[in-house]
């Protein structure tokens, strides 16, 4: 009998649609031709592109000429964040970002310092939210860029996006708003014109489309540099031939959860509330973010006295697919700097760990991990050495 498998870590990927699958199968079999390509071939990879873009633009209520497809959501926050700040360094080199950004902007941020560019990185409350007035503080005349997570990827936080970006243009109108909304794209309305964003990314891999794919959205007469240098597709601002399969995959995608997303998000809930429920009703377990404002699929918790890796494999061995916040860094394991960021200390932060649902999970998958995950959590706390403190 194989055994059943329970996939509980759509916040670390999502597997492909089906109806994915099968819009991009002919751009890989008789449909290949290089978009740059001007005979028949060609013409019908790029006509197939531009009807993805304009779909892609529906969707954003932008023109499509502001959609720019890329290889991944790393390279739309690399190409957002760094473009704009090399193109508009004259005005000022202040980027404002947060503590508990995904590393594709962190670590962005961190080049852009190594740069000579001066970076803040806003702190947030311990259920994950960035503190609005400090925000409005931190904005000065030389900040060019703003960058914050829409919902965070750990702990499922959702920024009041169109809110801050009030504030932003309030305080200096020519600072530009960049939000990652890789976790966001498949439970919220994605207008940028009602969000008041410049810039925004996505991608196909957390939204059922394929991995490899993204998208920038970039705000028309927004001044952006190239981070890619090569060829002129994708109107001059990023080199490389189109893949043309990957880009149909994610506007399809795109098309997909945004069509059925009001219904899921309501499924999800319930099944996300149960669950929480369910982990909170177990001595010593913490609820990580915000209660309510957090993503419909998002449970992230703590469990006092256990290691995160330990209750990993021990729900692997029961088909249970999930994540801990932590990662392996030269043989020593750094618990998560979002975790860390609200405030828990060291040693809790270690037994986080991420339950991210997705559209085949049921009420039955849920039953199992809270029969199961009781006796795994008592078995390892037996072993533990510690018995730490919880207030
Ligand atoms: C919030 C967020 N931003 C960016 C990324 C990076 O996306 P990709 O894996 O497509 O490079 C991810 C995926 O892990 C993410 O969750």
């Amino acid at each position: 009998m194989t055994k059943k498998l329970i996939y509980l870590d759509h916040a670390a990927t999502t597997p492909v649609d089906s109806e994915v699958v099968k819009a991009m199968q002919p751009y890989f079999l008789e449909k290949y031709g290089n978009p740059s390509s001007i005979y028949s071939l060609g013409r019908e990879a790029k006509q197939a592109l531009e009807v993805a873009r304009e779909k892609a633009a529906k969707i954003l209520n932008c023109q499509p000429e502001q959609i720019i497809f890329t290889g991944s959501g790393t390279e739309s926050d690399n190409q957002a964040i760094i473009g704009a700040a090399l193109a508009n360094q004259a005005r000022g080199r202040h980027i404002i970002t947060s503590l508990i950004e995904h590393h594709a902007v962190l670590h962005a941020c961190e080049f852009l310092e190594s740069q000579g560019f001066e970076v803040t990185y806003l702190p947030v409350s311990k259920e994950g939210l960035v503190d609005l007035t400090e925000l409005k503080n931190a904005i000065r005349p030389e900040t060019i860029l703003v960058s914050l997570i829409w919902a965070n990827n750990e702990i499922g936080t959702v920024q009041p996006i169109s809110e801050i970006a009030k504030i932003i243009k309030e305080k200096n109108s020519e600072t530009f708003f960049h939000t990652d909304a890789c976790q966001a794209a498949g439970f919220f309305d994605l207008d940028v014109q009602e969000l008041g964003v410049d810039l925004l990314t996505l991608n196909g891999s957390k939204i059922y489309g394929p991995k490899g794919t993204g998208l920038l959205y970039v705000k028309k007469g927004l001044p952006i540099a190239s981070i890619i240098h090569g060829g002129a597709q994708e109107g001059g601002k990023r080199a490389g031939t189109e893949n043309v399969p990957g880009i149909i995959g994610l506007v399809k995608a795109l098309e997909l959860v945004q069509n059925n997303r009001e219904e899921e998000n309501q499924r999800l809930i319930g099944l996300r509330d149960k669950l929480i429920e369910g982990l909170l009703n177990i001595p010593k377990v913490i609820l990580n973010g915000h209660p309510t404002k957090r993503l419909p699929n998002n449970v992230n918790v703590t469990i006092a006295d256990v290691e995160g890796e330990a209750m990993l494999l021990h729900l692997d061995q029961q088909g249970i697919c999930v994540s801990t916040g932590s990662a392996c860094t030269s043989g020593s394991l750094e618990p998560s700097h979002v975790i860390l960021a609200l405030g828990q200390s060291f040693d809790l932060a270690h037994g986080s760990l991420r339950f991210s649902l997705g559209k085949a999970n049921t009420q039955e998958d849920i039953d199992y991990v809270l029969e199961v995950f009781p006796e795994i959590i008592e078995k390892l706390r037996r072993m533990s050495p510690v018995n730490l403190a919880i207030n």
